[in-house]
C-alpha cells in the first residue's frame, strides 16, 4: 500500500492531483500536438491523414462529427473551424443519438470521430453504423492503437499523453488543436483561405503553447481565490458566444463532473430566451468576452446580468476595461484569433471547476458515477 501510494505520487509529479497535472501540462501537450505538423517557416501543415485524402474530404458532401461528452464540445468548435476556413458543412452529433436514428449518410460523406480514450462505446457503435452507410470515417483519438484508431479509415493523434484525470482537461485542448491544423490545412487546399490568412493563422497557432503558459502562471492564484466564493454555490450559468459557446459548455460540464454543483452552459444571446429567469443575487455566472467576437453584445449580456443582481465572472483579453469594470471577478487571458480562444479560455475555467471541488473535498481524480472510459452503453 505504502509503495503503491509513493509511486502515484511520483506519477503526480509534485502536483495534489493527476487533473492539476494535467492542466498545467497542457503548454505541453499542445506543443506535442503541434510538433512536426505545423512547420510555420515552410508555410506548411504536415499531417499524413489529411494529406493522403485530401481530395476526399475536400470533396466531401457534408462531414459529420460524432463524439461523446468534451469530445462533443471540442466537435462543436470543429465544426465553427472546418465551416470558416474550408466551406464544407459540417454536422455535430452526440454519438448515441447518431448510432440510434437513421441518419442520412452516404459514401460521399465524411465523419470525423473524436474520443480521448478510442474505446467508448456509443463512438464505437456510431463509427460502425458510418461504415456500414459506406461513409469515409477520421478518428482523432488521444490514445494509441486505441479500439477507435484500429476501426477508423484514417486519422491524427492528439499528442496530449496519458490523461489519467477522469475529467478531460489537456486532451480536449490537443482536440481543438487537430481540429484547427484540418480546417486550416483543408482551406488552403481547397482555396478557401488565401496564403496570407493562412500564414497569420498558422503562426498565431504556433503562439498558442507560450500563451497557454502565461494564462496559467497569470491565473492560477486568481481563480483559486475566487473559487473560495463559490463553495456553496448550488447552480452556475456559463456564457460565451461563437466559438467560446462551446467553451461555456465545457466550463460548465468541467464543474458538474467534479464538483457535483448544477452548472449549464448557454450561447449568451440564448440568455433572453430563458435562463435570464434564473438569474438573482445566487447565481454565478461565468461569461467568456473576449475582445474579438461579438463583445459589444457580451457587454449588454454582462449589463441586464449586472441589473438582476446576478454574480459576474468574466474571462477577458487582458486590459479589458469595459466588462471588468461591471464584472465582479476578473480572469484575463491575452489576446489571440477569435478561433482559437477556447483553447487558451478554457484553461482558468478548467482551474476554477477544480478549486471549487477541492474546497468542496470532492474527489476530483474519481468523481462518483463516472469513469474513464464509458465502455458500456
Ligand atoms: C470528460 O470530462 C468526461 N469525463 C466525458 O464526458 C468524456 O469526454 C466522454 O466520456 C468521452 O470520452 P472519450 O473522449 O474517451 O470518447
Amino acid at each position: 500500500q505504502q509503495l503503491k501510494l509513493s509511486l502515484e505520487q511520483i506519477e503526480k509529479g509534485g502536483f495534489e492531483h493527476f487533473m492539476l497535472k494535467e492542466i498545467f501540462e497542457q503548454p505541453k501537450s499542445i506543443h506535442d500536438t503541434l510538433r512536426g505538423r505545423l512547420l510555420v517557416e515552410e508555410g506548411i501543415i504536415k499531417m499524413a491523414g489529411i494529406w493522403d485524402n485530401l481530395e476526399r474530404l475536400n470533396q466531401a458532401q457534408k462531414i459529420t462529427i460524432i463524439a461523446c461528452g468534451t469530445s462533443w464540445h471540442a466537435g462543436l468548435i470543429g465544426e465553427y473551424l472546418i465551416e470558416e476556413f474550408a466551406r464544407i458543412p459540417v454536422e455535430v452529433e452526440y454519438a448515441s443519438e447518431f448510432r440510434y436514428r437513421n441518419p442520412i449518410i452516404s459514401e460521399k460523406d465524411i465523419v470525423i470521430a473524436i474520443s480521448q480514450s478510442g474505446e467508448t462505446a456509443d463512438t464505437m457503435a456510431a463509427i460502425k453504423m458510418a461504415k456500414e452507410k459506406g461513409a469515409f470515417v477520421y478518428g482523432i483519438c488521444n490514445v494509441v492503437d486505441s479500439s477507435i484508431s484500429r476501426v477508423t479509415d484514417a486519422g491524427s493523434y492528439t499528442h496530449a499523453g496519458p490523461e489519467i484525470g477522469v475529467a478531460s482537461t489537456k486532451a480536449f485542448t490537443a482536440q481543438l488543436t487537430v481540429l484547427s491544423l484540418i480546417a486550416l490545412k483543408l482551406g488552403k487546399h481547397n482555396g478557401h483561405l488565401s496564403n496570407q490568412e493562412f500564414m497569420r493563422l498558422i503562426s498565431e497557432l504556433d503562439t498558442i503553447p507560450q500563451k497557454v503558459q502565461e494564462v496559467l502562471d497569470t491565473t492560477h492564484e486568481i481563480t483559486k481565490e475566487i473559487a473560495k466564493n463559490f463553495v456553496d454555490a448550488q447552480n452556475f450559468l456559463y456564457l460565451g458566444r461563437g466559438y467560446n459557446f462551446p467553451a461555456a459548455l465545457e466550463g460548465a460540464l468541467k464543474l458538474k463532473e467534479i464538483s457535483y454543483i448544477h452548472a449549464e452552459g448557454y450561447p449568451a444571446a440564448e440568455m433572453k430566451h430563458g435562463p435570464i429567469a434564473l438569474i438573482d443575487e445566487n447565481m454565478p455566472i461565468v461569461i467568456i468576452a473576449p475582445k474579438q467576437g461579438h463583445y459589444d453584445k457580451i457587454v449588454s449580456n454582462v449589463q441586464e446580468i449586472k441589473a438582476r443582481k446576478g454574480k459576474v465572472i468574466a474571462v477577458v483579453n487582458k486590459g479589458d476595461t469595459q466588462v471588468a469594470s461591471v464584472a465582479d471577478y476578473v480572469i484575463e487571458f491575452p489576446e489571440t484569433s477569435e478561433c482559437f480562444s477556447p483553447i487558451i479560455a478554457s484553461v482558468p475555467l478548467q482551474l476554477l471547476s477544480y478549486y471549487i471541488a477541492v474546497y468542496r473535498g470532492a474527489n476530483v481524480d474519481q468523481p462518483r458515477n463516472l469513469a474513464k472510459s464509458v465502455t458500456v452503453e
